[in-house]
């Protein structure tokens, strides 16, 4: 009796050590498991657009006086000198419209004050605004002595930070303004290491990506595109939406690969092969973040996520949050607010340790891993 239970208690000692040996293999491989499972599934459909590609590609190829019109409007708001013998890490180009002087000057005393990056994180990051002409029915309530494009000048005089092209301000001209970036870098800046393109109702958190972009820069990073990106989206086809693209203008069912236009990044290797791009592509498709992915993907370049960039959503407000993003869409009146909680020195201290840790992914799995939660970040980015 004594020695069946013994023996039992033995057995089961031993099927217990073996599923612990098993799980942890498990655990072990699983990273490895993910990654390959993973990566598989993107050389598939990477296959896949590469493919379709030189179809897309056939089908918006132009000769390249006529790529030119796209991009050649004279500038009436220029600095060419803005990069010139400096080290700029990063070249931030904030598209903005000519009415939205409260965003630049929101932007200007927070997370886009050049000085105070330089000062704090000893780093240069150039910011400009992009923009187009007034579009004269946008200020027919204003009864200003000054026109609203001399306002833009006496703006410009005050800050050096806008350039202006010669075409209308509109949704409908946005792939212009995305081309006057790429160019604008081309032309006055290729030396900056990185272009990112952000909305003007962003918050950009910018020790958190400095320090990334730092590290990706030490790490002599190429090929890089990182945001919130959108895997195989469908045009949109109904004549109502401000998407709606025709078939005999983007015939494919659906967009290569592109990241949310709200924020994203690029390395300046991937800057240059766009710009490269453009110069022989038909950009009358007016949604400029997708423009841009049939750019990238004419020149080989695929987009790469990152958890802590929001696209268009807003991100919760939280210290554990702050700790980690990168990019939140939304934010108009609270941007000085979030800059002073979330861009403070001192924040970070609060959260170190193991205890801050534990506590931290157990917030952030509260505030993200909800149903029906999308847009900002996902749910795995309570774990990274
Ligand atoms: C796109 O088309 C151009 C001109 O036809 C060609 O030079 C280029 O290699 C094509 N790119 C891809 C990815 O098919
Ligand atoms: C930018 O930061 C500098 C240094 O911290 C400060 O002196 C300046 O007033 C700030 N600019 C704006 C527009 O807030
Ligand atoms: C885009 O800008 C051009 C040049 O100013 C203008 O002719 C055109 O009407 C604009 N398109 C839209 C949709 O606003
Ligand atoms: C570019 O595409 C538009 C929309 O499909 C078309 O109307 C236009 O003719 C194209 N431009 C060139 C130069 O082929």
């Amino acid at each position: 009796m004594f020695v069946t239970f013994r023996r039992l208690r033995k057995c089961q000692c031993v099927q217990l050590m073996s599923t612990c040996l098993v799980l942890s293999v498990v655990m072990l491989c699983w990273e490895q498991l993910d990654t390959s499972v993973v990566s598989h599934f993107k050389s598939v459909s990477f296959r896949y657009l590469v493919n379709g590609f030189s179809l897309v590609n056939k089908s918006l190829t132009i000769p390249r006086e006529q790529a030119l019109h796209f991009s050649n409007f004279p500038y009436l708001l220029d600095h060419p000198e803005k990069c010139k013998n400096q080290d700029v890490l990063l070249l931030l180009f904030v598209k903005t419209s000519p009415e939205h002087t409260q965003r630049r000057n929101a932007i200007r005393s927070t997370w886009g004050n050049e000085t105070f990056i330089q000062n704090s994180l000893g780093v240069t990051v150039k910011v400009l605004f992009v923009l187009g002409l007034p579009v004269p029915a946008d200020y027919s309530p204003y009864r200003d002595t000054f026109g609203p494009q001399e306002q833009l000048e006496f703006e410009d005089k005050l800050h050096q930070d806008l350039i202006q092209q010669d075409f209308f301000d509109s949704f409908h001209n946005l792939t212009l303004k995305l081309l006057m970036q790429f160019h604008w870098m081309h032309k006055r800046c290729a030396h900056a290491r990185f272009l990112m393109t952000a909305d003007d109702d962003i918050f950009v958190h910018m020790p958190n990506l400095v320090q990334y972009l730092q590290d990706m820069s030490r790490q002599g990073v190429t090929d890089l595109w990182v945001g919130k990106v959108h895997r195989g989206s469908p045009p949109v086809r109904s004549k109502s939406s401000k998407y709606y693209v025709p078939y005999d203008m983007y015939q494919w069912p659906s967009y290569p690969d592109y990241t949310a236009g709200a924020g994203y990044v690029v390395s300046s290797d991937v800057a240059d092969k766009i710009y490269h791009a453009t110069l022989t592509l038909n950009a009358s498709l007016h949604i400029d973040d997708v423009f841009m992915g049939i750019c990238a993907s004419a020149v080989g370049v695929s987009p790469k996520e990152h958890v802590y960039f929001s696209g268009e959503g807003k991100a919760p407000y939280h210290t554990c949050i702050y700790n980690q993003m990168m990019t939140s869409h939304g934010h108009v009146e609270d941007i000085y607010d979030l800059w002073k909680a979330a861009a403070h020195p001192g924040q970070k201290e609060k959260t170190l340790g193991l205890f801050g840790r534990l506590y931290c992914s157990a917030v952030k799995a509260v505030l993200l891993c909800r149903p029906y939660y999308t847009n900002t970040y996902p749910c795995k980015a309570a774990f990274s």
